[in-house]
């Protein structure tokens, strides 16, 4: 009865230990696996910043608004330049003027010049204008990652 009783001691201390040292080790993963989570940044990255678009003979004259990128290309007979349609002041859309001489934000009624600069409104900055490539295959490319002056030009 003893040995019987003293068998079953045993067994249940061998499963109270395995048990125990399965419990810190599970805590010592998590708590491994927490911090190598830790160091892995939770940002989302920058999608690309380059949009390729159609040929130049494909854009008539004057600005296309190019909704995925959301700026617009504007072409002035064989010359191209694209500037951002984002508003400077809280990111709303700007929209072309109806005469076509200047952009306006509908959101609170900042204005731009043919050159994008800021004639009236809360925005703060005028709207920056992108570098504008030709693709080894004839198609425009705006990179959005790369300002450059108003009157830089991409002539084709
Ligand atoms: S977001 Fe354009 S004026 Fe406010």
């Amino acid at each position: 009865m003893n040995s019987m009783s003293g068998a079953n001691s045993n067994r249940r201390d061998f499963f109270q230990l395995v048990l125990g040292w399965g419990a810190a080790l599970f805590a010592f993963c998590a708590s491994l696996a927490g911090a190598a989570r830790f160091m892995i940044p939770n940002v989302l990255y920058e999608p690309n910043q380059r949009c390729k678009l159609l040929k130049p003979e494909e854009y008539e004259e004057g600005a296309t608004f190019i909704a995925e990128s959301r700026l617009f290309l504007v072409r002035k007979g064989n010359t191209f330049r694209a500037v951002s349609g984002v508003c400077t002041h809280l990111g709303c859309t700007v929209l072309r003027n109806s005469k076509g001489n200047g952009f306006h934000c509908p959101c609170h009624g900042s204005q731009f010049n043919e050159n994008a600069v800021v004639t009236g409104g809360p925005a703060p900055r005028p709207l920056p204008w992108y570098l504008v490539e030709l693709s080894r295959d004839g198609r425009l490319v705006v990179n959005a990652a790369h300002v450059v002056a108003a009157d830089k030009y991409l002539v084709v």
